[in-house]
């Protein structure tokens, strides 16, 4: 059980490859939001629900098994895989592996869009799915995850 499963809650708020582009990289799609500003928003829901959001972004899939597993010390994983969703078997199988709650967060419809984004291997491991709602997604995100560690707890 996480260390802190008794107190108030810690989640992971990991983002994927380009995400860190985010505000630059192709606005009509992702917005005008940056990565910080993302990050201190979900921050800042969390200390309103007395949850501790801890922000790890990279664009290497190795690393983010590793802060994967390192979340199994934590309550809670809110993840946009970015492309690596429709890809990656390494970290479907990192999400599957620990029995942290996981809750994907894309920032586009995925589905409106090229037919490669359609396929998902991290979805079906997954707790809550949410996709199309712009980056308030990462706050829905949040408060979905809460309601999955709740629900454990209870
Ligand atoms: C994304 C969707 C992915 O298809 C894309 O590769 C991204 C961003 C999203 O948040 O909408 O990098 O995960």
């Amino acid at each position: 059980m996480p260390e802190s499963a008794s107190s108030r809650p810690t989640v992971l708020l990991l983002n994927g490859p380009n995400l860190n582009l985010l505000g630059e990289r192709d606005p009509a799609q992702y917005g005008a939001t940056t990565l910080a500003d993302v990050e201190k928003r979900v921050t800042d829901l969390g200390a309103k629900l007395g949850v501790s959001v801890e922000c790890a972004q990279s664009n290497h899939e190795g690393v983010l098994v590793d802060h994967i597993h390192r979340a199994r010390l934590l309550d809670g994983i809110v993840l946009n895989p970015g492309a690596f969703a429709h890809y990656s078997i390494a970290l479907r199988d990192a999400i599957d592996a620990v029995d942290t709650p996981c809750v994907e967060v894309h920032i586009s419809n995925v589905y409106a869009r090229e037919p490669f984004r359609h396929t998902s291997v991290t979805a079906p491991v997954v707790q809550g799915y949410i996709a199309g709602c712009g980056v308030a997604g990462y706050e829905l995100g949040l408060r979905a995850v809460l309601h999955r560690i709740e629900e454990a707890r209870s």
